[in-house]
């Protein structure tokens, strides 16, 4: 395969995005085997436990995520600053040192599983913070490398042209990549513990990812439908200051009923319920970009299909507006308020959440970066839709849509019964997992995930056969 790219930071992407697909197929195995569990408990029991299987799906989630972050950053960098990135070398090795580390880390989730609960377990099995679980060996390891790659995208962003777009996105790293530190002291105050816990995961997903986001969806339509660099710099200058007014406050939500103090209720329920706001105005940012693009050049006869560079890539950016809106602001604002919460906190309509805010406001996103990587790669200047592409983005999308719809479903009778009708008691925990639509919705859940795993074979299929189909899209 022939390699078209001219930057060496545009060729490391490419495998940080090759590691990121990987990681994503592990996390949808494992899910498959999670939700398999929870129909038939036996499936595994004591080889391959559920609560083994969901951790590693949710942290091969997360590491999934980052790698195709990393990747993003290397494969705009060029583009966006004009020139090579500054040190490359040394963001090569990282990126071997990072995969090395990922590897040993997973196999021992796999392998060895649990420990004995003493400080040699939170060193090397892992650390039994939801999302964040790498053992503290890893966790060392990861800031050396991170800094390296912070380093990299700052002395390259001084060095070249610095554009809107690279200067959001280096305040934005250095603050991602700062939050990690949060989850990673060990106090045995659960309180305590899950206080600072909440830092690394609210305020990457609903503040730092986010404002990451804004930035790709940016340099995107910049370079999918070749939007106006004024008016997309001006969308994300407002998202940024929105996303950080709410998203930092906003972060109450997650402080109702862990023994903080009281006016977080308050707090809480003020800036949560004000973060689908610039969710919205994301939305809108890419629908006006759309409209008033393709308007703009009606005059000279093309039309949207014709200006479009990249149309998988163009379907997934679109996904991810719809997506993001609906799994963070609507399904985020369903239970946001502390008098809604009380009853649906920790039920399955939080997985429902999880799960659509998850897939669409980054899977969507950082899959659109995976198509615009393999055409630069493949030196293809217009890239149609194959019938795969197509497959993918139908069965992964409305596969994870229907986990969200069947969660909703047990979700709402645990609340309903669970808690509403038996005020909660262990009884009433048990009751409800055997309701008709508990258990159902469970299992249309786990048929939608069937669905979702059926589409990421398509994908991967895609991406790979893209080289061969190359020619005639060139
Ligand atoms: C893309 C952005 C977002 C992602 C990826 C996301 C993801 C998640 C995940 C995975 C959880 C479960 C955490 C756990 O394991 O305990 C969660 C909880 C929660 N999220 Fe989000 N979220 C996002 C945005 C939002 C927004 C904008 C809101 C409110 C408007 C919101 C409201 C909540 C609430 C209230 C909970 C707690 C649920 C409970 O009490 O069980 N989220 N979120
Ligand atoms: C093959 C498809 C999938 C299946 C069968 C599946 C299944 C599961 C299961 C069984 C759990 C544990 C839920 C629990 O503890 O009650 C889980 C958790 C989770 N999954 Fe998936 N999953 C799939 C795909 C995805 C995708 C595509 C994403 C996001 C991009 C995702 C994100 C999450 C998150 C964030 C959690 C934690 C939710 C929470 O704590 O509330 N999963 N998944
Ligand atoms: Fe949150």
């Amino acid at each position: 395969m022939e390699n078209n790219l001219k930057f060496e930071s545009q060729k490391l992407a490419i495998n940080y995005f090759t590691v990121a697909a990987i990681l994503f197929g592990a996390q949808l195995l494992m899910g498959l085997i999670a939700a398999f569990q929870f129909l038939y408990p036996s499936f595994l029991f004591e080889i391959f436990d559920f609560s083994v299987a969901r951790m590693v799906h949710i942290n091969a989630l997360v590491v999934w995520m980052l790698y195709a972050m990393i990747g993003s950053v290397y494969y705009l960098l060029p583009e966006e600053t004009g020139i090579e990135t500054v040190g490359i070398a040394i963001g090569k090795l990282a990126f071997w040192i990072l995969t090395a580390a990922v590897t040993v880390v997973v196999l021992v989730y796999i392998i060895v599983q649990i420990g004995p609960a003493t400080e040699s377990t939170i060193w090397f099995i892992n650390e039994g913070r939801e999302y964040i679980e790498a053992p503290r060996w890893a966790d060392i390891g990861i800031v050396v490398v991170v800094l390296v790659f912070v380093f990299n995208l700052f002395a390259t962003a001084m060095k070249g042209r610095q554009t809107g777009i690279v200067t959001v996105l280096m305040a934005d790293v250095l603050a991602l990549a700062g939050l990690y530190l949060a989850g990673m002291f060990f106090t045995d105050n659960i309180s305590m513990d899950q206080y600072w816990w909440w830092w690394v995961i609210h305020l990457w997903v609903e503040a730092t990812w986010e404002v990451f986001v804004g930035c790709l969806l940016s340099y995107g339509l910049i370079k999918i439908i070749g939007a106006r660099r004024e008016v997309v710099e001006m969308w994300l200058w407002i998202e940024v200051a929105m996303l950080f007014g709410s998203g930092i406050l906003g972060m109450g939500h997650h402080y109702f009923w862990i023994g903080t103090p009281e006016y977080w209720w308050e707090i809480g329920a003020l800036f949560s319920a004000l973060e689908p706001v610039p969710l919205i105005a994301m939305f809108v940012h890419v629908v006006y970009d759309w409209g008033k693009e393709t308007g703009i050049h009606e005059g000279q006869g093309t039309s949207t299909e014709k200006m479009m560079t990249n149309s998988p890539a163009f379907a997934w950016f679109v996904t991810n507006a719809f997506g993001n809106f609906l799994g963070a602001g609507v399904w985020g604002f369903f239970h946001t308020l502390p008098q809604v919460n009380i009853y649906t906190h920790g039920t399955q309509f939080t997985s429902a959440h999880g799960h659509l805010a998850f897939f669409g406001a980054y899977a969507t996103i950082l899959i659109g970066m995976f198509y615009l990587g393999v055409q630069g790669k493949n030196g293809i200047k217009v890239m149609k839709a194959t019938f795969d592409s197509k497959m993918a983005i139908f069965l992964i999308t409305f596969g994870v849509l229907g986990m969200t719809v069947s969660l909703t479903i047990a979700g709402y009778g645990q609340v309903l019964v669970e808690r509403a009708q038996m005020g909660a008691t262990w009884e009433a925990f048990f009751v409800s997992q055997d309701m008709v639509w508990f258990v159902q919705g469970l299992g249309w859940r786990l048929a939608t995930g069937v669905m979702t795993f059926i589409g990421f074979v398509y994908l991967i299929k895609d991406l790979l056969s893209t080289s061969k189909n190359a020619r005639h899209l060139r």
